[in-house]
This record gives structure tokens, sequence and C-alpha cells, in this order.
């Protein structure tokens, strides 16, 4: 992938993409990294869940929407922040388009590197559970550890849910994580979120586990890895303020206006 060694970028401009508001939870370590950064987060409701639609049906949408959105806003680099995209379509992208891709692929290295029960869960969508590229992981990092692929079909749905202010009940989500809490000899210790919609609720999920866990978001090494593409900071120069939200639905979306301003806020202050 193309980088920007020794090269100091001025204000770059960020694409953060998703189906949905997952993709905040990266967004919001990304105006932590890198402030003077300008964002530009789209988010494909008008097609969301990606979750419940074919491989094929994917790529045909997200490789020329994407093509429409680089032509839109000249990004520096693309954040696909989405498990469910990354998984499928990112080959097709970096094929595609000349700009840098950095993806949200399941945290299954890591997480397998650290438990100490050697019981580790992936908790994703239907989709990026059953494709290739998270199997491929699990062959090339879990070693001696047993890897238990969960495709929740609803979570991300719930997700969106709560952020609208829609009130959810604890046993629609404590009934998607159960199958996470493999209780034999050794029990998991260690829940992987294969998808940034999840963090949302972390709260919620930590509430509701069976037992403690540790439960991995990818969001931090994702901003740390696009800050590295973008080369050295500019740290003297003022935040680049809020975000810029585009809703593919057209609709408009005050819960997260309020949160990108937040992320804005934090990092101004
Ligand atoms: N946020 C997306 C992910 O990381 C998925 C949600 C969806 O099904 O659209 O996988």
């Amino acid at each position: 992938m193309r980088g920007y060694d020794r090269q100091v970028l001025k204000n770059p401009t960020i694409l953060v993409f998703d189906s949905g508001l997952g993709g905040l939870t990266v967004l919001r370590e990304i105006v932590r990294a890198r402030p003077e950064a300008r964002n530009v987060y789209v988010a494909d409701d008008a097609y969301f869940p990606y979750g419940q639609h074919t491989e094929a049906e994917l790529i045909a949408r997200v490789v020329p929407l994407m093509g429409e959105l680089i032509a839109a806003h000249a990004p520096d680099l693309v954040v696909i922040a989405c498990n469910t995209a990354s998984t499928l379509v990112l080959s097709h992208l970096r094929a595609a388009y000349s700009v840098p891709f950095v993806g949200t692929v399941p945290a299954i290295k890591p997480a397998c590197e650290r438990s100490k029960t050697r019981h580790v869960s992936v908790l994703g969508t239907k989709g990026t559970v059953q494709r290739e590229y998270t199997r491929a992981l699990i062959r090339d990092f879990a070693h001696d550890c047993e890897v238990t692929l969960v495709g929740s079909p609803r979570l991300a749905s719930l997700t969106e849910a709560a952020l609208n202010g829609e009130s959810i009940a604890d046993a629609d989500i404590a009934a998607e994580i159960a199958p996470c809490f493999v209780d034999g000899e050794a029990r998991t210790d260690i829940v992987v979120l294969a998808c940034t919609h999840y963090p949302l609720l972390l709260n919620r999920l930590e509430r509701l586990a069976p037992w403690p866990v540790e439960w991995i978001d990818p969001a931090p090494a994702i901003a740390r890895r696009v800050s590295n593409l973008l080369g050295p900071d500019s740290a003297s120069l003022p935040p680049a303020g809020d975000p810029r939200l585009i809703f593919t639905s057209g609709r408009r979306h005050p819960a997260a206006e309020a949160l990108v301003h937040s992320f804005a806020d934090e990092v101004a202050a």
C-alpha cells in the first residue's frame, strides 16, 4: 500500500466509511490521533445492514459507490470502518482505486496472543464470520487457541436502534452474545468485537456478560495505522473541527451529529 513517508500532509482528508453508525467508533479514535485531519464520514445506511447481503451484492454495491465518493471528496486516505465490507471488498477497492485504504478486520491475532485460557470468541455479523478472510486469519494466527465464531444476526441493528433512542431489552442483547461464552474445561477469556457497531454498546456488553472477559475493540490500532500512513502529525495546526456526516439515505441523524460534535469538542478542549 502506498504511504506518505516523510511527506507531511497538512490537514489531510480522511474518508471513513461504514454501513451505518458503527464506524463512528473508529472515527472517534482517528479524531483523537489526528485532530488536524478533515474527516468525511459516510454511512451507507440506505443499504444497512451489510451483514444481511450476499457477497456478490456487497461487491456490486460498495466498489462503484466508493468510486463516486472518491471523486466527490478527493480523500488522501480511506478507512473502511466495517468488518463486513473490509473482509470482502478491500482487495477489489485496492485494485480499482489508487488512494490508500485501511480496513477493519477481526483482531484474531492479538486476541490469540493474549488469551490465557486459549479460548477466544469472535463476535461479528453473519457475513464477517462466514468470510474466507476470517477463516484464513484463524488458520494463520490462532495456533493452539480455540476460536469460536459467533455470527450475530441482530446486534448491529439493535445498536443502531439504541443510538436512535429506542429502548432495547437486556434479554435481546444477552441472547446475541450468549454463544460467545464457552464454558468447558477452560472458559472464554477474550471476545473480539469484529463489528464496529458493537463497541457502542460496550457498557451493556460488560454488564450482561455471564463472566468478565476482555473485549477487544480494534479502533485505537486502526487509528494508529492511519496516523502512521499519513506521516508525521502537524501538531501545530488547529483541530479541523466537526467531521462531515453523509448518509446515503439522505436522512438526518441527530444522534450521530451530537456524537461527532462531541469527538471534535474533546480534542479542542
Ligand atoms: N459495522 C459493520 C461491521 O463492522 C456491520 C454492520 C452491518 O451489518 O451493516 O461489520
